[in-house]
């Protein structure tokens, strides 16, 4: 079984707690997404491939590392798009895929509406979405990108369920699951509690 990560560090709990909010408003959750993403895309790519590079420093040669593989970022539309920018931040040389996934709001079952993905050999796809309730879009978007052809994935998210976290792990047991936080359970409405409301609506002010 791959690896669960909540990020362990006071940075990711601040901006988290801000994000969790009511009063944070769409300018504000825009930026703190974006900064928690930084932390996050760091967590995930803790492990990624490393090769010898050789440089002058002005005083001697040095022989130091550098990323031996590509990466390719995955946002799930919508609310994925407010990670996008972290890893493209962190990895300016990012490729980047989408999937428009939405649930619906009866049976909470997701729904694809969009789907254009890069190749996928040889780099690490990074997954990103905040939320992970049900899990039924993360399964299925993990799965996309399997039938894409990606043996290296990992799954960003910002809050995770233990009903989420446990379909994917169930659907996908290779793929590690790095989040901000493992919050309590699930309401009637399959919304994360204590969670943060609706990522989506929340980043893009559509309350
Ligand atoms: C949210 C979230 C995930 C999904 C999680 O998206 O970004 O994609 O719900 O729920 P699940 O684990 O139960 O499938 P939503 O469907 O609200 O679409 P949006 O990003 O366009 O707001
Ligand atoms: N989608 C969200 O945006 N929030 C939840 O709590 C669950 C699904």
């Amino acid at each position: 079984m791959a690896s669960f990560t909540a990020l362990d560090h006071p940075l990711a709990g601040d901006l988290l707690t801000r994000l969790r909010d009511r009063d944070t408003g769409p300018a504000a959750y825009r930026e703190l997404t974006r900064r928690l993403g930084l932390l996050l895309v760091a967590e995930a790519t803790r492990d990624l491939a490393t090769e010898p590079a050789k440089v002058d420093t002005p005083l001697e040669p040095f022989e130091g590392t550098r990323i031996a593989k590509g990466l390719v970022a995955i946002p799930v539309l919508r609310a994925g798009l407010g990670l996008l920018e972290a890893v493209t931040d962190l990895y300016p040389d990012a490729v980047v895929g989408y999937l428009g996934m939405e649930r619906d709001e009866e049976t909470h079952e997701p729904r694809d509406y969009y789907a254009k993905l890069p190749p996928m050999a040889g780099r690490r796809a990074l997954v990103v979405d905040p939320m992970l309730a049900t899990g039924g879009s993360g399964s299925a978007a993990v799965g996309y990108v399997k039938d894409a052809g990606a043996d290296d994935i990992t799954f960003v998210c910002v809050v995770a369920a233990p009903e989420g976290l446990a379909r994917l792990r169930d659907d996908h047991p290779d793929v590690p699951v790095v989040a901000a936080a493992l919050d309590r359970e699930l309401n009637a409405n399959a919304y994360i509690v204590p969670g943060l409301g609706d990522f989506g609506d929340r980043l893009y002010g559509t309350l």
